[in-house]
């Protein structure tokens, strides 16, 4: 998730604008940053490793001349934070300048096309075979609008791009499936990711749809439609709308808190992380079926995760795996393990500093060290022997939501193609898991619209319960564990996540009248045994609180309050939608006793502490 902005200034230096805006996208990432400004006929671009305060304090944006320009803060995908691989980028003759957010599935085969005719390149990033496409589209099309529009149709993945070049007379951006917006002002035209970009300089605001392209000048914003040929027609005007929201309101996203920013955004951070390569995966999964023994580290809600996805490594690829907290790490495993053993270690922030202890040990061991994280450059990746990223962009607030979600979907990838390659999957059934995977991110969507405002009813009904049992059997045991940890972390309520079928050997003591039992309990083949657990509860007067699909009409006839899931959704990877009402059970009943979700007491995002 990176940030970028252009603009189109009437008069003035466009430099030290960008760079402020800049500053206010920098939640969206920030370990490099740069500008691009064209004047007389030729572009002028700073940039750097680090956040943009300290590369200014070293290079002075605002010395940049000319009133159009280019700006991009970036949270680093393909290729690591260095100077090379910050935006903008540019083609082989410095005449073309390209920000972008977002992925580019094919651009392995892009660059090596290119690449085969005559064009070099100075970085690894996806981004820069955009600026040598348009170059080439350039040498057959009139005009950067034009050019922009010819090459589109050819990029796989996401983006929102804003390009410039020497004509130095118009500023093109365009976008799909990551978000650009345009801005409109007596002073100048703008486009960038979000709204606090624009703020202090307008708040009339045009939202660009997929596959639409703008063309800004310092006459307005023309607006076209992109055809899937590359061509380009001209749309009418739109009329801009009015933001009413303040600085800090914008870089929520007009949302009271981070989390619930961070809630709304995992559909479209599953999507992104599920575009992971096959090639990346493949090379993963090979290495874990090299090995006769798999074991997970990792903390918190990272070992939640890594919990889940024992049952997808058992059920779909056949592997057993063991998910070891990361403290208890040289507690409990075996000092004999040796080459013999793989390690996964998954971590959000790539810091925490018992999953770094867990995985040095295991190295002097000998064993393969891989890492799932979320944090390009992070301490634990210097350790590792390969990394997977997840693509959740920066998670501001403290809780873990869909840093989740996306280390889930990657394990969930990974256990389908490790199943591939034992055999246990078929290419076919393989292809149809795969299929259910990719429709998490439309399902999430639908759940977020469908449920926030039930379970927002159902904090509010049982807030004042001073403790709860979260209960799930099988993999839904690892969504419970991490519903009531959410709870515990945000609203300071006790709370047990519990495999729901050991509930009889002890908690079960605790339940009297009006206890709350949150059962997690979509129909996969331990809902026979959720229904026993549930009679259990409610004949001890347990209040039966069930997430369960939609059509179960049975569960939702014994629960007092019931949360309803898609029924479309696929049991083997369930958690990935079933944890989403337990995040907003979490949120809401932290904000109903008046606590601040992005920021609970005691608690950090990053514990570097032993
Ligand atoms: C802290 C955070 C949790 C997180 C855990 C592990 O406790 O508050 O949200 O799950 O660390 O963090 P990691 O960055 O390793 O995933």
């Amino acid at each position: 998730m990176c940030g970028i902005i252009g603009a189109v200034l009437i008069r003035g230096q466009v430099a030290p604008l960008i760079r402020q805006s800049l500053k206010r996208l920098e939640y969206r990432g920030y370990d490099s940053s740069g500008i691009a400004t064209v004047e007389e006929g030729r572009i002028y671009i700073k940039k750097d490793k680090g956040k943009i305060d300290d590369i200014h304090r070293r290079l002075n944006f605002d010395l940049l001349p000319g009133v159009i320009g280019i700006g991009h803060t970036r949270w680093a995908t393909h290729g690591p934070p260095s100077r090379s691989n910050a935006h903008p980028h540019i083609d082989c003759n410095n005449r073309i300048a390209v920000v972008h957010n977002g992925i580019i599935e094919n651009y392995q085969e892009l660059r090596e096309s290119l690449v085969d005719r005559g064009h070099s390149f100075l970085s690894e990033t996806d981004t820069e075979v955009i600026p040598h496409l348009i170059e080439e589209a350039l040498q057959t099309t009139k005009g950067l609008d034009q050019a922009v529009g010819k090459i589109l149709p050819k990029i796989e993945g996401s983006y929102a791009i804003a390009v410039l070049d020497t004509s130095g007379t118009s500023l093109v951006c365009a976008r799909k499936e990551s978000p650009l917006l345009l801005g409109l002002s007596n002073d100048g035209f703008y486009c960038a990711s979000d709204v606090p970009a624009f703020l202090p300089m307008t708040r009339q605001i045009i939202v660009l749809e997929d596959e639409e392209i703008a063309c800004l000048t310092t006459q307005g914003a023309t607006l076209y439609q992109l055809s899937p040929k590359g061509k380009l027609f001209k749309l009418p005007p739109k009329s801009p709308t009015t933001v009413q929201w303040t600085l800090d309101m914008a870089e929520k996203g007009g949302y009271p808190h981070f989390m619930l920013k961070e809630i709304h955004e995992q559909p479209r951070v599953l999507r992104d992380t599920l575009r992971i390569k096959k090639a990346e995966l493949q090379k993963f999964a090979e290495v874990m079926n090299n090995h006769q023994t798999i074991c997970t580290v990792a903390a918190g809600t990272s070992y939640h995760a890594t919990l889940a996805s024992r049952y997808m490594f058992s059920q779909i690829a056949g592997r057993f795996l063991h998910s070891v907290v990361a403290s208890e790490s040289p507690e409990i495993i075996d000092t004999s393990l040796g080459d013999e053993a793989v390690i996964i270690a998954v971590s959000q922030s790539g810091e925490t500093i018992d999953t770094i202890h867990a995985i040095k040990d295991l190295k002097r061991q000998g064993c393969t060290i891989l890492v799932i994280t979320n944090t390009i450059d992070s301490s634990i990746t210097r350790l590792a022997d390969s990394v997977l990223y997840t693509q959740a962009g920066p998670e501001i607030g403290v809780a873990a939501t869909k840093t989740f979600v996306t280390q889930l979907a990657c394990l969930a990838s990974l256990s389908i193609c490790v199943g591939e390659i034992t055999g246990k999957q078929t290419h076919e059934e393989a292809r149809h898991l795969l299929e259910e995977l990719n429709q998490f991110p439309e399902l999430l969507q639908s759940i977020i619209r469908n449920q926030e405002s039930i379970v927002k009813e159902t904090a509010q009904h049982y807030v004042a319960k001073p403790s709860f049992f979260f209960l799930g059997r099988g993999i839904s045991r690892a969504t419970a564990m991490e519903g009531a940890l959410k709870i515990k972390e945000l609203a300071y309520v006790h709370a047990e996540g519990y495999p729901a079928g050991e509930s009889k050997h002890g908690p079960i003591a605790l339940v009297e009248e009006g206890f709350p039992v949150v059962f997690v309990a979509p129909n996969d083949r331990t809902r026979r045994f959720i229904l026993g657990n549930v009679m259990e509860m409610k004949s001890r007067l347990a209040q039966i609180i069930t997430l369960c699909s939609g059509d179960d009409e049975r569960l939702a006839e014994l629960s007092d309050s019931v949360i309803q899931m898609p029924s479309n959704l696929s049991n083997a990877f369930s958690p990935i939608g079933y944890v989403v009402p337990l995040q907003f059970l979490a949120y809401y009943a932290a904000i109903q006793r008046g606590y601040n979700p992005d920021q609970p007491r005691n608690l950090a995002k990053a514990v570097t502490v032993l």
